[in-house]
């Protein structure tokens, strides 16, 4: 029988290797950086079999940008099992003491970045923000309009660290699915050692737009060579810009940079913007991820903790079989962008699980295409495009940050 507990502050290093044994990556300096700075033993659970630590997790403290505000958020991290002790339910009990811990501290909503996407729709989460991918492979002839006309200046990393978080703090005040980064997060950010990145391609730039700035670019630069001269690849790591000058500014230098044949951008938003600048936009490689899972732990304290674009009213009746006193059914109202929400006994409009009214929380439009699939069911007509227009929001959700 396996004990389950939160280390002590002398077993991070033991904690630290499990993750890497699961992951079956080789462990940099780098890491253990990162796991002393956000991995306090408090936030862990962690599994033992004879006292070895075999399983690990931990529930960051976060702050999440949700429709219109932010909320508190436990950030599920470092979840692994050694592959020796696998399929004997070490990962469901963590999850169940991990998510049962944070609702008990009054925590609406867990989310996470997962490593396989059959892994934990399980324990109530759903894909709750998308990502795209988008690759140019002929960016200097790519925009209906080249012509850069703003101010940009290449700073350095100190000077980017000052002035790159508020132009973020600010994007992320109406565009939910962002987390809220600390110094810490920003200093552990685009550092060029960096031991996921090769390196000669590990070194980043930082951009800067407007006297104000109101947008910036992170880049990096893959070097390619062939018989025709240079063929590197710009890598966009965070383009973030507040308003459409800075946003075209931006994406009209990477894409503009000489040497440079292909631009590849990974963790873009579902509404990229340049896919609408584009000359030709079937010119463009796209392709559609998953960004963060989220699992609400409290119906009603999380829909009470994001505003609501249009008024209405919906009866939820929601499944929780993970976590069943999460359940229930609940009356939805919202009025002049705020929401209220309680238990009621009123008839449903929507019956659906957990993990599907979590997919919507952050105002990723959902609901009806779940119904078309079966997933979830209409009980009054119309029930799901009415949750699509009470819960949708645009922008829709964006998240960068892979924790
Ligand atoms: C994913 C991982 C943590 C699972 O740990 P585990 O202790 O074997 O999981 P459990 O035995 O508690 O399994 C719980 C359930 O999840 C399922 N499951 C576990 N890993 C799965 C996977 N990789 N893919 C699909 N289903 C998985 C199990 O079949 C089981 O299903 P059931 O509830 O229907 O019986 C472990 O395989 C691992 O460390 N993988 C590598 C690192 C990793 O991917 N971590 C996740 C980071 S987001």
């Amino acid at each position: 029988m396996a004990e389950l507990r939160p280390i002590n502050p002398g077993e991070l290093d033991a904690f630290t290797d499990v993750v890497f044994g699961a992951f079956g990556e080789r462990r940099h300096p780098w890491h253990d950086r990162w796991f002393h700075q956000q991995v306090a033993p408090g936030i862990t659970m962690a599994a033992f079999e004879e006292g070895a630590l075999v399983g690990t997790s931990a529930a960051l403290p976060m702050t999440l940008s949700v429709p219109g505000q932010r909320c508190a958020a436990a950030g599920i991290t470092a979840v692994g099992v050694l592959p020796t002790h696998r399929r004997r339910g070490l990962l469901r009990a963590m999850m169940d003491a991990q998510l049962r811990q944070a609702r008990a501290a009054g925590t609406p909503l867990a989310i996470l970045w997962a490593s396989e996407g059959s892994i934990y729709g399980r324990f109530g989460f759903g894909p709750a923000a998308s990502r795209l991918r988008v690759t140019f492979e002929s960016p200097h002839n790519a925009l209906r309009d080249p012509t850069v006309s703003g101010a940009l200046r290449l700073v350095g990393r100190d000077e980017a660290l000052r002035l790159f978080p508020k132009v973020y703090d600010r994007v992320a005040e109406d565009r939910p699915g962002m987390v809220i980064r600390d110094q810490l997060t920003w200093e552990s950010l685009s550092a060029d050692d960096d031991p996921n990145l090769p390196a000669a391609e590990a070194h980043h730039f930082f951009v800067v737009h407007g006297e104000e700035p109101d947008g910036y670019l992170i880049y990096r630069v893959r070097p390619g060579h062939s018989v025709f001269g240079s063929q590197a690849t710009a890598v966009v790591t965070e383009l973030v810009a507040e308003n459409p000058g800075s946003t075209a500014d931006l994406w009209r230098f990477v894409l503009g940079l000489d040497l440079v044949t292909r631009v590849e951008a990974r963790q873009r938003p579902v509404d990229e913007p340049v896919l609408w600048m584009a000359r030709d936009p079937q010119a463009i490689e796209v392709l559609r991820g998953i960004s963060i899972w989220a699992r609400l732990l409290d119906v009603p304290h999380a829909l009470q903790s994001r505003r609501y674009r249009q008024e209405g009213d919906l009866v939820l009746e929601v499944s929780d079989p993970f976590i069943p006193e999460v359940g229930g059914r609940f009356h939805l109202r919202a009025r002049d962008g705020v929401g209220t929400c309680a238990a009621t006994e009123e008839p449903p409009d929507l019956r659906l699980g957990i993990a599907e009214l979590s997919c919507g929380y952050l105002g990723q439009i959902c609901f009806g295409a779940m119904a078309r699939a079966g997933r979830i069911d209409e009980v009054s007509r119309g029930a799901a495009t009415r949750a699509d227009q009470l819960l949708g929001w645009d922008p829709p959700p964006w998240c960068l940050d892979d924790f």
